[in-house]
């Protein structure tokens, strides 16, 4: 009986994922783009894997979106206290910091678009995620903001923090963006995210994909 009943919830939530189809048969097709930084940090001491980035992982399990990752290794192997300081500075500068693109599908290959601009075409709905630095997003995810265009996109925003919650992020977005549709944002924790991969999924089912 518990076996029919999840199997029954399975469905249930798989129809109302990106990869399901909807009324006109037609696909979503979801990619969640988002940046985080390995190493020491807040709370959690130094990480190998960023708390954006578990969260970015969770989101592709969970709607089959395909990955774009802003990498930047500006920060790489800075100590907690230094790299608050650098942040801060960049973002009293307004900043735009160089990244490169790492794209994946959500099964893990390496995607290699013959031109990237036209890439986000492909997709219906965007998940944007980062940490909050100093009450918004880093100022890398800026320069990714300056270099695409995601007006007439969907969009949901995500974050992970110790304590500001969204911050600024979704009005910022939103700046950023004027005509894309930005939903109501999701934030987590950065220090529980790893014990709680439950709340990524409630917010995923209670999404309209
Ligand atoms: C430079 C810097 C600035 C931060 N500023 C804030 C902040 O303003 N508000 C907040 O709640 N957390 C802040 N944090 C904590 C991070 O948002 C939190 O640890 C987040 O989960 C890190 O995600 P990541 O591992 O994906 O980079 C800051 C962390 C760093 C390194």
């Amino acid at each position: 009986m518990k076996k029919i009943f999840l199997t029954i919830l399975a469905g249930v939530f798989a129809l109302t994922s990106c990869n399901a189809q909807n009324k006109n048969e037609q696909m979503k097709k979801c990619l969640v783009v988002f940046f985080s930084h390995a190493g020491d940090n807040y709370s959690v001491g130094n990480i190998q894997v960023g708390n954006t980035k578990i969260v970015a992982d969770y989101i592709s399990e969970l709607t089959g979106a395909d990955r774009f990752e802003i990498v930047t290794h500006k920060y790489d192997g800075m100590a907690y206290k230094p790299l608050c300081d650098l942040a801060q500075e960049e973002q009293y500068a307004d900043a735009r910091p160089a990244f490169e693109p790492l794209i994946t599908s959500s099964n893990g290959e390496a995607v290699k678009p013959a031109n990237i601009k036209d890439f986000f075409a492909g997709y219906d709905v965007i998940f944007i995620g980062g940490p909050v630095w100093w009450g918004t997003w880093p100022q890398v995810m800026f320069t990714f903001f300056d270099t695409y265009d995601l007006n007439g996109k969907n969009l949901y925003p995500f974050t992970t923090h110790e304590g500001s919650g969204l911050g600024n992020c979704v009005s910022d977005l939103r700046k950023a963006y004027p005509n894309a549709d930005v939903k109501k944002g999701f934030s987590l924790y950065g220090h529980e995210v790893r014990s709680n991969k439950a709340k990524v999924e409630n917010w995923i089912k209670g999404l309209e994909l």
